[in-house]
């Protein structure tokens, strides 16, 4: 597609989400299903292990689950169960290995946490020799990956249902401070190590700056923090979230008067209109990569359009409205804080009127930052920002290729070429350093 295209694509889309939902109304789209699309409140999405077993029927879709994913590319995976302390009840996956590979002894723990808007499931969409999980698998690391309360695996809780509003009362503030915790210590405890390697992307970054800066002793448990798209100080926003912050007050209102308190949730709905309108045969695609463009950034080469319909199979994954609203705050305020509950609402919780900053000083832990010119979430300017105020960053790397983007990190074509053998080669060289380390301490 020719760069012109796509730029007359971006205007039609920025004129259309201008011309407010009226205008949508008389188009393909009925207003209810863009309504179905970002609020729906019908599930609907069965999960199935076999590829045979896929499809979109009348009254509800298929989709393979997480081990269906894996063992579709030959791998093995293993789905675990965690209760936070607060009563979430989380699904943690792991991959078991190449069957080719037959390794010894205990393998390195790799913990993939996946950002906004994702679950597991976006991590092993393209497949084997592609997918970061997959190559870190070859080689022969032990992969486990994180699930955030509220997310498509996420929705249950000892007590509440996810019809309650109680349910997401959340933010990154406790996915950071209680899930990831609860998840780390349960790998570390089930494998019997003591540390681990992180790697996060986009919001995973943010609920890893969030715990560290929270409670520091965890620092001692991340081997190597590798942060792809940092997201914490917003510096700098693209002209699309200047535009959706401008509108926020009034998104905020209507989602209070609906009670609505998640959006972008997996649906039946969203997974239909994935498979229907998105699909290389549907002239409708080309709506839906602008608004993948205009959210992340553009880049017609590294997108594989035929795999739209397979990855809007799993993405959107639902987020609690107040994430949303907690961004918002810190984007405001440009400070990377606990989310603002109000003073009484700020003293229940943190015991002082104003929200608990996040001091990214106290993250010891050593860090890699891998960010791109071309990513709209998390621009070069805020990553610099971050960078200054971490004390142990060991590598700031920025894309060589310029037009990597937001979801590149994830599922560009030569996502291979253009970071993950750089990635693991950082992951490896780490490792053997330490094995030097240790081989000489036994020697002596
Ligand atoms: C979904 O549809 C299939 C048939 O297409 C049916 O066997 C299955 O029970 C349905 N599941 C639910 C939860 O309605
Ligand atoms: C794009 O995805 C399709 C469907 O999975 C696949 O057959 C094709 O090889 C992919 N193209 C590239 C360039 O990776």
């Amino acid at each position: 597609m020719s760069m012109k295209l796509v730029f007359f694509i971006l205007m039609l889309t920025v004129v259309l989400l201008e011309a407010k939902l009226n205008f949508w109304g008389d188009l393909v789209f009925s207003r209810k299903a863009i309504f179905n699309y970002l609020f729906s409140k019908d599930y609907g999405v069965v999960r199935v292990r076999k590829s045979g077993e896929v499809k979109t029927a009348v009254n509800n879709v298929t989709t393979l689950d997480f081990i269906g994913l894996v063992e579709k590319n030959g791998y093995s995976a293993e789905e675990h169960y965690v209760i936070t302390e607060d009563g979430y009840i989380l699904v943690l996956h792991r991959i078991l290995g190449n069957p080719v590979f037959k390794g010894q002894g205990s393998r390195k723990v790799v913990f993939l946490q996946h950002g906004i808007l994702c679950t597991s499931d976006c991590w092993v969409l393209i497949g084997a020799d592609k997918d970061l999980a997959f190559l870190l698998a070859d080689k022969e690391y032990d992969v486990w990956l994180g699930n955030f309360r509220g997310n498509a695996y996420c929705r249950s809780h000892i007590k509440l249902s996810p019809q309650n509003k109680e349910f997401w009362q959340f933010s990154y503030h406790e996915i950071g401070t209680r899930d990831l915790p609860s998840m780390i210590d349960y790998v570390l405890s089930y494998t019997k190590q003591n540390t681990m390697h992180y790697i996060g992307h986009s919001m995973g970054t943010t609920v890893l700056f969030t715990l560290l800066s929270m409670r520091p002793e965890y620092n001692a448990k991340i081997k190597l923090g590798i942060c792809l798209a940092p997201v914490a100080i917003w510096k700098e926003i693209s002209s699309f979230l200047e535009y959706i912050r401008n509108k926020m007050p009034k998104i905020l209102e209507f989602l209070e008067s609906h009670e609505i308190y998640e959006i972008a949730s997996l649906s039946s709905t969203s997974i239909r209109i994935g498979r229907t309108l998105c699909t290389d045969k549907a002239i409708t695609q080309a709506v839906c990569i602008a608004i993948m463009f205009l959210t992340s950034g553009s880049d017609t080469a590294q997108l594989n359009t035929t795999k739209l319909p397979e990855i809007l199979s799993y993405y959107p994954a639902g987020v609690s409205v107040q994430t949303i609203h907690h961004f918002y705050q810190n984007i405001n305020t440009k400070k990377f804080q606990a989310y603002d509950n109000g003073y009484f609402g700020n003293y229940k919780k943190y015991g002082q009127m104003t929200p608990i900053m996040y001091d990214l000083k106290k993250i010891t832990a050593p860090l890699a930052l891998y960010y791109s010119v071309n990513d709209l979430l998390a621009p070069k300017s805020n990553v610099l920002e971050i960078y200054k105020q971490l004390p142990n960053v060991i590598l700031l790397e920025e894309n060589p290729y310029k037009l990597f983007t937001h979801l590149d990190f994830l599922w560009a074509i030569d996502g291979k070429t253009l970071l993950y053998d750089r990635l693991i080669k950082l992951l490896q060289g780490f490792d053997d350093q330490e094995r030097i380390i240790d081989d000489e301490f036994i020697y002596f």
